[in-house]
């Protein structure tokens, strides 16, 4: 039995161990925050975020082997524990070196110093948060020198789960990473948290490597899967040039089995915490090691997707006779993707502040997530409605932008939008998740993304 503690109850934090207290009901797991607020929601029916069976995973070990609790008496925690995960969060540095890029670690630096302030006896400290390749050498080298001679292993273990599947990402996962140092203490604290996750997940699935493969690994993963995105929408452009369709040449491409079908749907552009962070990070990095070519090449995939985003939103401008001033556009969606509440990096809310700099009068909505929307947009949320309901954000607006793929955008009653609308009535479908041809059969313009425009005007 083991004594997990996890600090940091995010995104990845909370539902990472609420998974591991529900496999593992021999060991006890408390996950820390400094925000109360969010350690109060994780304790109460109204869950902190929104993912799908979170809920059920978090009613059936909470208060059994989990608990969430605020970080006041974090040197008691710290000693109680025998395994801390670090999953505080790492956003790219705003100020000094590598502004911009580099990750701030500051969370994760005051973490490991709290750890050794506080720590008396031996803890495998492992690394959750995406960090720069060699972090935790960095952080073992702080770590390990404590003049009380405690014995610390800092062990990598990235996450690769996604919102919005992060229950089933972790019930079922391709694969877990493991990274640790090649001594003997430090193959000893890999093998323990491979039998921690060996409780649910099939040993053939946990991958063992050195903490650098680890580390590494992670951000490579995530500029991999980003950079398939911006290779469908820089063809996206292409094929809106010419008579070609996205869907059909994503599915044809697809069915190689050395491409895969995944991961190929051209959208308004990528979001989320991850994809951008990495990749800055990953850029960062090879210029860091005199690699400007390499660092060039993975740039890239960050500008492809800036520039989707501005296309996008010229299309709109371009096709509504040059001028949104004081234009209604409903925009449905405000998440950087389908089933989560998170907007960090939303393509729809860099759709929203370019579109506020055209002047159009906005209408906002989501299910879930208009709370973090008008939070991230601060000042100008003033200038945006913030409405839940579809048929009410739609009413009177002009154009229609669908902005993430949540699934009842594409089951609303569209012959009822049209008809409240003002006249010519414009669809800009950035999901293509909608029915084309019968919407521009009820008598909208439709502007997919890689497709011929459906229009009622030459
Ligand atoms: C990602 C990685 O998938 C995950 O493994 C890692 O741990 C964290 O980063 P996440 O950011 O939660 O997960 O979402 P993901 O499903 O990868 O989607 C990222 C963005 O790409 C979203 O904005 C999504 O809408 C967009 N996307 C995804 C597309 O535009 N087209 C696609 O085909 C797939
Ligand atoms: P992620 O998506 O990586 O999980 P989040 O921002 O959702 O990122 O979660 C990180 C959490 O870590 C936040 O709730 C933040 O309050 C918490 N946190 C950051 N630093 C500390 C710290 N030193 N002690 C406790 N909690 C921390």
């Amino acid at each position: 039995m083991s004594n997990i503690l996890c600090i940091g109850a995010g995104y990845v934090g909370g539902p990472t161990m609420a998974v591991i207290a529900k496999h593992c009901p021999q060991h006890m797991v408390r996950v820390i925050d400094m925000n109360t607020d969010r350690i109060a929601a994780w304790n109460s029916n109204q869950l902190p975020i929104y993912e799908p069976g979170l809920e059920e995973v978090v009613n059936l070990a909470r208060g059994r082997n989990l608990f969430f609790l605020t970080d006041e008496n974090i040197g008691e925690q710290i000693n109680w524990a025998d395994i801390i995960f670090v999953s505080v969060n790492t956003p790219t540095k705003s100020f000094g070196l590598g502004a911009g890029r580099a990750a701030d670690l500051q969370f994760w630096e005051k973490t490991a110093r709290q750890i050794l302030e506080y720590a008396t006896t031996p803890k495998i400290i492992i690394e959750k948060s995406t960090l720069p390749v060699r972090t935790a050498e960095a952080m073992s080298q702080i770590l390990n020198t404590n003049s009380r001679g405690v014995q610390f292993d800092v062990v990598s273990n990235p996450e690769f789960l996604a919102e919005g599947s992060a229950i089933k990402d972790l019930e079922d996962p391709d694969r877990v990473l493991i990274g640790g140092h090649n001594t003997p203490s430090g193959k000893k604290a890999v093998e323990t948290i491979v039998e921690l996750y060996a409780n649910w997940v099939p040993r053939e699935k946990i991958i063992t490597t050195n903490l650098w493969s680890s580390e590494l690994s992670k951000l490579v993963a995530n500029a991999f899967l980003a950079q398939r995105i911006s290779s469908i929408n820089a063809i996206s452009a292409l094929c809106e040039k010419t008579d070609a369709d996205i869907e059909e040449v994503a599915y044809a491409i697809g069915t190689d089995s050395r491409i895969g079908p995944h991961f190929l749907r051209a959208s308004v552009g990528f979001g989320g915490s991850c994809f951008k962070k990495d990749i800055l990070n990953l850029v960062y990095i090879c210029e860091q090691q005199g690699l400007p070519e390499v660092a060039e090449y993975w740039q890239q995939v960050l500008t492809i997707n800036e520039y989707q985003e501005a296309r996008f939103v010229a299309n709109m401008v371009h096709t509504m006779f040059n001028s949104l001033s004081g234009k209604r556009i409903a925009l449905f969606g405000a998440a950087f993707k389908a089933n989560t509440s998170d907007t960090r990096e939303s393509p729809a809310l860099a759709v929203c502040r370019e579109l506020l700099e055209e002047q159009a009068d906005l209408s906002l909505c989501d299910p879930y997530a208009l709370d973090n929307a008008r939070v991230d947009l601060g000042d100008l949320s003033e200038k945006i409605r913030f409405i839940l309901d579809p048929y009410q954000a739609a009413e009177g607006a002009h154009a229609i932008a669908i902005l993430t793929e949540w699934s009842y955008f594409s089951e609303l009653d569209y012959q009822r939008i049209y008809d409240s609308m003002a006249h010519p009535a414009f669809i800009f479908d950035g999901r293509n998740i909608l029915d084309h041809q019968k919407l521009f059969e009820i008598g909208f313009n439709i502007y997919p993304i890689g497709k011929t425009p459906l229009q009622h005007f030459a």
